[in-house]
């Protein structure tokens, strides 16, 4: 391998690695006009929750007609029960950021009259630290990750470490 395919392989597995644990802004429903009824359940922006991957430092964002909607974070039950009067957080810009700094469920839905009932509601479940790394569906178990030489450990520090051996091996074995 000449110098050059070197310097850009390691610069590929660099950038692969930032991928993993960079946090990421999220576009709700993937799309701009996501924050609307549902045409039908399989357009539902939870079908779509459960296909995406959250993790703590993550932002949501969503992209809506200030004047017409809102975006409220609530409770489990008031989403369950679509009760917009006594939300955790109202947000009605049109252009809402909501940092994941937490692991856990969180619970959304529409601040505009009857919406929520008709569907326009979003649970999100992000992930605890110890199952940061694991971003390739389906996800590999620990072990997986760290390889064989490095003992198991739950914490994510150790998991960090082991996808770096994993990754330094990668890079060493190239040169
Ligand atoms: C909505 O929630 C508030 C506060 O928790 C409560 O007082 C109210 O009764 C609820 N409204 C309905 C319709 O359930």
């Amino acid at each position: 391998m000449d110098i050059f395919s070197r310097r850009l392989t390691s610069s590929f597995l660099f950038f692969l690695f930032l991928s993993f644990t960079e946090a990421k802004e999220i576009l709700v429903g993937g799309k701009t006009d996501a924050w609307k009824i549902p045409s039908s359940e399989s357009d539902s922006l939870n079908r779509w929750a459960e296909k995406s991957r959250f993790r703590i430092g993550d932002s949501l964002a969503w992209k809506y007609d200030g004047g017409k909607d809102s975006v409220l974070q609530v409770t489990k039950e008031a989403y369950a029960s679509c009760n917009t009067s006594n939300s955790i957080a109202e947000y009605k810009d049109g252009n809402t950021k909501v940092k994941l700094d937490r692991s856990g469920p969180f619970y959304f839905i529409s601040g505009a009259k009857g919406h929520c009932e008709q569907g326009q509601k979003l649970h999100v479940v992000v992930l605890s630290q110890k199952h940061r790394y694991t971003g390739i569906s389906p996800a590999p178990s620990p072990a997986e990750i760290e390889g064989p030489a490095i003992a198991p450990t739950s914490s994510a520090a150790g998991l960090k470490a082991g996808f770096l051996v994993t990754l330094g091996v990668v890079v060493l074995g190239l040169f």
